[in-house]
């Protein structure tokens, strides 16, 4: 059986495998490494953990190695056995010394990934029958070009679903369709900043929304955050002129603080005077399990007297249900409609006409409500588990951060160095656990060592078992 499937490699994603494999195991069992030297030519096999990985012959590919979600089965103490460690550990060995050409990871994620959601088998079983009789009933009326902003129905669903989930008030016409937040990114700051333009950007922030930022010829500009999220006095003195803002205000990437109140105004007041944008990331606040609701910045600027509607909201399905669907949004403020509009019909013409429809049915029938509602319960006791292990377990290594919303921790080291974040990390991953380095989120030199833990898809009964892994690595390692 051949697995054509796509594949990672140095973090960049290839949809299609540009040859067949021909095996790709990954279970404990075997603990086979199947490469293949010249691609086309043969396949040889070898259990990296028996042989020395420095001595392996070169190969341009190696398949499988990396940790499945569900290790807990595999060893003796419910953790990764010894011999599955073992192979892990040799193929990062194998990987430094012989820079294959292509990695290609086995499907599944280590424990604590970021970007992952719960599965919802329930959820997942109505989208599917959903999106099948939407396919099947896709007739001459759809086959025309559309509204570049998407379909009507999902967008009137989502301002219903914004209403009453984020109290945000929006007319389906200000709302356009995108394949998730990179996207809306893109249409945005290619239709409302010129080349050479400054943006405030979080510092640690988003990487991705760094990255689009760039790559649309503009200049990000690193404003330090604190408890109290970006320090928007600091954005005034190092880019004054900013032409706009991003933020992640409900849940700032990867922190998880929301921003203050004070901090909120004091980004709309510079913003109102300089003739900025802001754009408000809400990529994951439908799941805050603490505190009282926050009101959206657009939401906020709405309700000021003077708001002249310089807020895009951009929101994502990536996380309330699964990233792989590529569907997300942008909320543009009545000034920025028309602009934005055409930026859609330019370049960013979202289709998919059958998933859009399977969307708006879960909507409407209150099932996306229903879903987020026990994702909200799951993530909440997740994140109760991994704060309570981290305070109790881990003292004397980690600070977590105070947050209440997601599906993601954060906790800085106490006193380690970025080189222990470093062997920390790559010995977690040779242990089947993937932890994100915080230091890594700093786009400045004034980056602070630390883990980010990603509870999305890791079983909660799972949880203690991956934490006791990830101690056992704190141990070694100091
Ligand atoms: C800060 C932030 N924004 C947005 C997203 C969602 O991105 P997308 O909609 O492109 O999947 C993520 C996903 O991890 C994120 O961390």
């Amino acid at each position: 059986m051949g697995f054509t499937g796509g594949f990672t490699y140095k973090g960049k994603r290839y949809p299609k495998l540009p040859f067949e494999i021909l095996k790709a195991y990954d279970n404990d069992a075997k603990c086979v490494v199947t490469y293949r030297r010249n691609i086309g030519d043969h396949i040889e096999e070898y259990d990296l953990s028996k042989v020395d990985p420095e001595k392996m012959p070169y190969a341009d590919v190696v398949i499988g190695g990396f940790p499945c979600q569900d290790f807990s089965s595999c060893g003796p103490k419910r953790g990764l056995s010894s011999k599955r460690g073992k192979l892990y550990q040799a193929l990062i060995v194998y990987m430094k010394h012989h820079k294959p050409k292509v990695v290609v990871e086995t499907p599944g994620q280590g424990a604590f990934a970021l970007g992952c959601t719960h599965i919802d088998e329930r959820a997942l079983q109505r989208f599917r029958s959903f999106a099948g009789r939407r396919m099947r009933a896709f007739g001459n009326e759809h086959l025309a070009y559309g509204d570049p902003r998407g379909s009507r129905e999902l967008r009137a669903a989502i301002a219903d679903h914004l209403l009453s989930t984020r109290g945000l008030r929006c007319d389906p016409d200000q709302i356009m369709l995108t394949s998730g937040t990179q996207h809306a990114l893109r249409i945005v700051l290619g239709a409302i900043l010129r080349p050479g333009d400054q943006i405030w950007c979080e510092d640690p922030g988003y990487p991705a929304a760094r990255s689009a930022i760039g790559h649309c010829g503009l200049r990000p500009v690193s404003v330090p955050v604190d408890v109290s999220g970006m320090i928007v006095a600091k954005g005034r003195a190092l880019a004054p002129s900013a032409g706009a803002a991003y933020v992640t205000p409900s849940h700032q990437f990867p922190l998880g603080m929301p921003m203050s109140h004070a901090r909120r105004e004091a980004l709309l007041a510079w913003a109102a005077r300089r003739n900025a944008m802001i754009i408000e990331d809400d990529y994951d606040s439908e799941f805050r399990f603490g505190g009282r609701p926050l009101e959206t910045l657009q939401s906020l600027e709405l309700g000021r007297r003077n708001g002249a509607g310089r807020v895009i909201y951009v929101g994502s399905f990536s996380k309330s249900l699964v990233p792989a669907l590529r569907l997300g949004f942008l909320i543009a403020p009545p000034p920025l409609q028309a602009p934005l509009r055409a930026a859609c019909h330019l370049g960013g013409w979202c289709g998919q006409w059958p998933v859009q429809g399977a969307l708006a049915t879960m909507i409407d029938r209150g099932l996306l409500g229903r879903h987020v509602r026990k994702m909200r319960r799951i993530y909440a006791e997740r994140h109760d588990r991994i704060l309570h292990a981290l305070t109790a377990d881990f003292s004397g290594w980690l600070v977590p951060q105070r947050s209440v919303t997601g599906l993601h921790i954060t906790a800085t080291f106490l006193s380690g160095s970025l080189a222990f974040e470093r062997d920390l990390t790559e010995r977690a991953l040779a242990s089947g656990l993937h932890v994100e380095r915080l230091s890594t989120y700093y786009a400045t030199r004034r980056r602070k060592a630390g883990l980010v833990l990603g509870y999305g898809a890791i079983p909660t009964a799972q949880i203690a078992s991956g934490l006791a892994l990830l101690r056992d690595c704190f141990v070694r390692i100091q």
